[in-house]
């Protein structure tokens, strides 16, 4: 310790000054975090959409918010990481560019259930609304809860045009005439419709071009 004296200001200077030490930990911790951060906000594979992926049409953005209200993210993850296992399990791994129309991202990092990123296509429609029904019916070691009242609910009473405005204040590329029809494409279609139209959207626009980064072994 007492050889480090003679520069003048050593380390222990440091050390045994407790506000010192935060203030320049945070100094520290915060110039790396920004690093890092920082060249997120204009990396491309970042803010452009991956090849074939689109906003969300005005069901699927209504089942997207019936998502997030049921607290499915509490059990689902919707983020195929790097892992062989993972991509063999649940198809090609997420890129971010899958996620650029998501506000919030809903990538999750609790699994009680399975990853959901691809799971769009995998069942028919019909075996969504019995598991989201009844999950039992169909796997019978399920532990997830049944959402039988969605099927009773009606979609059409959220106001979507308010939601895609303010998405498009976000960045996402709604037109005017895509807005002005909006509750015309929830008539007739309850909260069950809405968010099997969520799910069998999910990871299905950037599938090949993911499919394609996998088989090239990129990290987009
Ligand atoms: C308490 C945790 C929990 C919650 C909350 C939950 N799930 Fe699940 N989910 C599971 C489990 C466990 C499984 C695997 C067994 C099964 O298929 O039922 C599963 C399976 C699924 C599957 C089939 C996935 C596959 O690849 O086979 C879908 C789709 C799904 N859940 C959608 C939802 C939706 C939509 C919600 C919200 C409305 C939701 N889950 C809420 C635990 C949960």
């Amino acid at each position: 310790m007492s050889s480090n004296k003679k520069s003048g200001f050593s380390h222990e200077v440091i050390e045994t000054n407790i506000g010192l030490m935060i203030v320049l930990s945070i100094l520290v911790i915060s110039f790396a975090g920004l690093v890092q951060i920082v060249p997120l906000f204009f990396q491309h594979s970042t803010t452009v959409p991956t090849e074939g992926v689109k906003p969300y049409e005005p069901l699927r953005l209504i089942g997207r918010d019936i998502y997030i209200r049921e607290g499915c993210v509490g059990c689902h993850s919707q983020q195929i990481r790097m892992l062989s296992s993972e991509v063999q399990r649940y198809g090609p791994y997420s890129l971010a560019g899958e996620s650029v129309f998501d506000y919030p991202f809903l990538w999750g990092s609790k699994r009680t259930g399975p990853d959901l990123a691809r799971v769009g296509g995998r069942y028919s429609d019909e075996w969504h609304r019995v598991h989201l029904r009844d999950p039992r019916a169909v796997v019978k070691e399920s532990n997830m809860p049944a959402y039988p009242w969605l099927q009773h609910a009606s979609a059409e009473k959220f106001d979507v045009q308010s939601r895609m405005r303010a998405l498009v204040r976000l960045g996402v590329p709604y037109t005017e005439e895509e807005i002005a029809k909006a509750p015309e494409a929830l008539k007739g279609f309850t909260e069950e419709d809405a968010i099997v139209a969520y799910l069998q959207g999910l990871g299905v626009g950037g599938r090949a071009a993911a499919a394609e980064a996998v088989s090239r072994g990129a990290l987009q």
